[in-house]
């Protein structure tokens, strides 16, 4: 009785019926709660195996260290029972090892397990850290998600924000979905711009296509070479206005450029008519210029000047400028016909054709 009881030996007692619950016999006290029961079936017969029976057995004083006691001195209420195992047992001795189980569970463990020291090593391994989590922060996640979060060790921010892969279920929140598919599909961006490269640079490719241009381009020039080469020229026949619209003793260069015919309005041999004379010199073909202070046509080639009738009398041209048909057009313009000419040395200027008098 020197030494005290602990925790287990005395509910091991409790269960056992035992009355000498010494600390002398710390090879029957040692024993586990699994093993009495097979020593004893007698005791684990009678034995308390639940809380309120544990109790009521101490509170009745069936007990053998209970009975030692003497009978003002057993306790009577839970929390007085609790307060014995506390401070020693009912033997009233601390256990050698002074572990003493301080809450009520585990007193009661204890009780159950039939010890104070295996709870405690149980309590030890089963504890987990976990981190400070605040519940505003992962109201938009999933409970694998802040799971996944909290063993990682990272924050809920983090796990926001960081891709987590999760086999076995998938994925939900888009916020990580996200960056996975952008991905996917930039990589799939590439995979077929790299295809349609290569198959463009492929020599096959390319020689086809250059036969393919060739043929085309010799197709395109074939119907070219088929159609005739038509010349735009103006229409031979135009009209140039009334012949109010042309002075006498005048000559108009209004059509030079547009048909290369001259109007003059000039009296020849006592007659004032109007007649068109060609731009074109009779010597080799350039155009001369009407000189209006010298009253004459001057060839800028080789010199050739002709008078306003048209007749040569300067340069290399051997003869006079030709005329072109005109005429009164029922409608009172003048018309004149480039594909009709008078040459003056053919006696051809005497043709009525070939001038309009005028009063
Ligand atoms: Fe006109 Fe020679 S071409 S003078």
């Amino acid at each position: 009785m020197s030494e005290k009881l602990s925790t287990a030996e005395i509910l091991a007692a409790i269960r056992s019926g035992s009355a000498s619950a010494e600390k002398s016999a710390p090879p029957e006290s040692s024993a586990s709660p699994s093993e009495t029961p097979a020593e004893s079936p007698a005791a684990a017969a009678g034995a308390p195996s639940g809380t309120p029976s544990i109790l009521d057995a101490i509170r009745a004083g069936g007990n053998a260290p209970a009975a030692d006691k003497p009978a003002a001195e057993k306790p009577s209420s839970t929390a007085e029972i609790l307060a014995a195992a506390r401070s020693g047992g009912a033997g009233g001795s601390k256990p050698a090892g002074g572990s003493v189980p301080e809450g009520t569970s585990a007193i009661l463990a204890a009780v159950r397990g039939g010890g104070a020291a295996a709870p405690a090593a149980k309590k030890k391994k089963t504890e987990v850290a976990v981190p400070a989590i605040d519940p505003a922060a992962v109201s938009g996640l999933s409970v694998s998600e802040m799971i996944q979060a909290a063993r990682a060790g990272q924050s809920p921010e983090e796990a926001e924000t960081r891709p987590v892969a999760l086999p076995a279920k998938p994925l939900r929140s888009k916020t990580v979905v996200k960056p996975v598919a952008k991905k996917t599909e930039t990589v799939q961006r590439r995979g077929f711009l790299g295809s349609v490269v290569a198959w463009m640079t492929a020599p096959i490719v390319i020689a086809w296509t250059s036969l393919c241009a060739t043929v085309g381009i010799a197709s395109l020039a074939t119907a070219r070479f088929m159609m005739p080469n038509v010349l735009v020229e103006p229409p031979t026949k135009f009209k140039i206005g009334p012949p109010s619209d042309y002075s006498p003793g005048t000559v108009s260069t209004k059509w030079k450029a547009q048909f290369g015919v001259w109007i003059v309005n000039a009296e020849v041999d006592g007659a004032q008519m109007v007649y068109a004379l060609s731009t074109v010199c009779t010597h080799l073909g350039c155009t001369p210029n009407w000189l209006e202070g010298e009253q004459k046509f001057k060839c800028p080639c080789h010199g050739s000047g002709f008078r306003k009738t048209g007749v040569n009398f300067e340069g290399p041209a051997p003869r006079p400028l030709e005329r072109m048909g005109i005429r009164l057009a029922p409608d009172g313009m003048l018309e004149v016909d480039k594909s009709v000419k008078f040459q003056q040395e053919l006696g051809q200027w005497e043709n009525a054709a070939s001038y309009v008098p005028v009063v």
